[in-house]
């Protein structure tokens, strides 16, 4: 049984569905089963990375725990500080007592000790926890998954015929689409842990006004302005905005740092291993959000 924490997530779900094709048994665990939609002959669980005995509950029998869950759009306890400072480690504790062969985590490319970012920093001591914590593991550490931001861009540019550009927008990005992240995961899932670690982005370096020039032609629509979104503006508005709205204050020093960070990562040997990734355009092509959503 392959247990997936955040399988109701955008990445978890497509996680799920190639263990579930591959012939796997797969398990989800969700705060809310009630509204999981996961294939026929998935399991689902009530589990919350708050709540140890329901993680008890959830990891048993489990030959391998997949977690993509997160708090980087949670506010409360469900933000970072919950879901990567207290949860994570929690399941980590709780994984220690069961037989797995692999824990599989989800970080970010941009995780480390020293991020502007708390999400980030506390991405990287999860990282560190799981390291540390003598279970078998791998940890994926993708970049920035084109299905994310072609939904967010996509909305502006379908609405109000705008690019979405943070900073300069031309820092080049390595952005990666989730069904090839799914699938490195779900090869992972049924292997044993092998203690490593990898930055996971896809085959080209892309600029975000470029992203959104792809996505403008691939939805058919012409782009008739720009919200631009000044790196200083994002980290002045940043603490002024976080007692009010804390989720938007993280996206805005995390839009500070798409632009002002390396975003480029090498995973060549990765999909060598694995498969060749998508281009975005080829991605577009089959998951253009305006097309999936009916736009
Ligand atoms: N999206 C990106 O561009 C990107 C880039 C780099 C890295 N990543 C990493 O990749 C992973 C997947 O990202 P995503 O965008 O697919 O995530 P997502 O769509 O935001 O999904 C988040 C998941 O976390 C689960 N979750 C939240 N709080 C929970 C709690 N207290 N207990 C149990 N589950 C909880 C949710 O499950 P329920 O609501 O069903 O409980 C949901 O399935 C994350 O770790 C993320 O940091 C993402």
């Amino acid at each position: 049984m392959i247990v997936v924490f955040g399988g109701t997530g955008r990445l978890g779900r497509q996680i799920v569905e190639r263990l579930h094709s591959d012939g796997n048994a797969v398990r989800v665990v969700t705060r809310d089963p009630s509204s999981a939609k996961p294939p026929r002959g998935v399991e689902v669980v009530a589990g919350d990375l708050l709540d140890r005995p329901s993680l008890v509950r959830a990891v048993t029998g489990a030959r391998a725990i997949v977690c993509t869950a997160q708090g980087g759009g949670g506010k409360g306890k469900n933000g970072p500080k919950g879901i990567e400072g207290t949860g994570v480690p929690a399941l980590i504790e709780v994984a220690q007592d069961t037989a797995i062969e692999n824990f599989v985590y989800f970080s970010t490319a941009s995780a480390r000790p020293d991020s502007p970012v708390a999400f980030f920093r506390l991405k990287f001591a999860a990282e560190r926890a799981l390291r540390d914590s003598g279970l078998p593991y791998s940890i994926l550490r993708p970049t920035h998954l084109m299905d994310t931001w072609a939904e967010m861009l996509a909305e502006s540019l379908t609405g109000k015929g705008k690019a979405t550009i943070f900073g300069s927008g031309e820092n080049p990005v390595s952005w990666v689409a989730g069904v090839d992240v799914a699938r490195v995961a779900a090869e992972l899932a049924v292997s044993p842990g092998q203690g490593w670690s990898a930055d996971l982005g896809g085959p080209e370096a892309l600029t975000l006004r470029t992203v959104n020039r792809r996505i403008a032609v691939s939805l058919g629509v012409e782009i008739k302005g720009e919200n631009t979104m000044p790196v200083r503006m994002l980290k002045t508005m940043s603490p002024l905005v976080r007692p009010f709205n804390p989720v938007l204050a993280r996206q805005m020093l995390m839009g500070a740092t798409l632009d002002t960070e390396p975003q480029v990562v090498d995973s060549g040997e990765i999909w060598g291993r694995y498969g060749e990734p998508l281009s975005l355009s080829a991605w577009l092509e089959t998951y253009r959000p305006g097309v999936r959503e009916g736009v």
